[in-house]
């Protein structure tokens, strides 16, 4: 493998490799598999390593021995690390042929054109991890063809601004898969750790139905006033209740209630206590009930055990509470869209 660093200006903050002359440019790139992909044209430069902004140090520099510049990918976002030691002639450059900068490949004019104009790259929302384009427009692909937001989904949605954790909402692809996971296990009982502006838990009272009940944790009573205004404008107020205060005395007192079993516990508050949750969780559901847990990849952090973040420690804990618990079957689930690169566990209770 080839690390190579190729020679990039700093213009406007970014830095952005300088625009290849024209005797360079060919129609076709001679590196470029044609699932190549580059998710930010940012690169840190101060380790000396050409690293993408959004997944540091995976990035590979691969010399094109046609036009002898090289051709900088990376491997994340690829998928693959490719060597350069078997040039993939003919294969068109994605860069280019999807308009965006193109790095090294070698291009057209009028790819040119297209590819070397500034693209703003956009700033990453408070409380979401850094996404490619590609990633949010297929989420607005998705979301527009299959998802039924209806007007109080989506002011539920965008009234997240008004909480105290903007943009921590689940996406609306994700909002609707909790709807489905409900009603495929006939969810008539809805537990959840994380209120918000109470999106996700518009999707679970509109799924477990007339009759059904939600339970909802929020600590601040901000957001719990925002959560209550969405509910009631989505015509579910009556099914969902709302507690305000820590989700882990709410749960005991439910649990010292002696409350009728939940059918699926979606677990999204602060994720330390993620293992608290959980244990509360088994003694408020029975044999089959589903339970989920939200942002458990968090960009990528999560297989790093020596990590000091508190959030991340927080989902290894409860990834080995579950490993290590015989009556929970379970997986995990990478995603990538709107909200960056995170993912989700699913269980089912024995
Ligand atoms: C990620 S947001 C929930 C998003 C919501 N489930 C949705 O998708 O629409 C996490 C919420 O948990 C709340 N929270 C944080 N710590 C908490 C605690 N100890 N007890 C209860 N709620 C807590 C936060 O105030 C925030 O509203």
């Amino acid at each position: 493998m080839n690390l190579l660093v190729a020679p990039m200006t700093a213009r406007g903050g970014l830095f952005v490799r300088p625009v290849a002359p024209p005797s360079d440019r060919r129609h076709r790139c001679a590196q470029a598999p044609p699932a190549f992909r580059l998710v930010s044209q940012v690169y840190d430069m101060r380790s000396g390593f050409a690293g993408c902004r959004y997944h540091r140090q995976v990035s590979v520099s691969v010399p094109n021995s046609e036009t002898s510049a090289h051709h900088v990918g990376c491997a994340m976002c690829t998928g693959l690390l490719y060597s350069g030691e078997t040039p993939m002639l003919g294969a068109e450059c994605d860069f280019a042929s999807r308009g965006q900068r193109c790095q090294n490949a070698a291009m057209s004019d009028k790819q040119e054109s297209a590819v070397h104009n500034e693209v703003p790259e956009e700033a990453v929302p408070a409380n979401r991890y850094a996404s490619a384009p590609a990633w949010r427009s297929v989420d607005r692909y998705f979301a527009a063809a299959l998802v039924n937001e209806d007007a109080a989904l989506v002011e539920a949605r965008e009234s997240g601004a008004r909480t105290t954790m903007p943009n921590a909402e689940v996406a609306a692809n994700q909002g609707a898969l909790l709807g489905l996971l409900a009603q495929i296990g006939g969810a008539r009982r809805v537990l959840e750790f994380g209120t918000l502006a109470g999106y996700s838990t518009v999707w679970f009272a509109r799924a477990v139905g007339d009759g059904g009940r939600v339970v909802t944790f929020e600590l601040e009573e901000q957001n719990a006033v925002v959560a209550r205004e969405n509910l009631d404008r989505a015509g579910v107020g009556d099914r969902v209740d709302v507690i305000v205060g820590s989700a882990a005395e709410s749960a005991q007192a439910l649990i010292d209630h002696g409350v009728e079993p939940f059918d699926l516990v979606f677990i999204d508050a602060d994720k330390p206590s993620n293992p608290t949750y959980l244990a509360a969780t088994l003694k408020l559901t029975r044999p089959g009930s589903v339970i989920v847990i939200d942002n458990v990849v968090r960009d990528g952090a999560v297989s790093d055990e020596k990590s000091e973040d508190p959030r991340v420690q927080g989902v290894r804990a409860v990834v080995d509470a579950i490993a290590a618990n015989h009556d929970l079957d379970a997986t995990a689930l990478q995603t990538v869209g709107e909200k960056g690169w995170d993912g989700l566990i699913i269980a089912r209770r024995r």
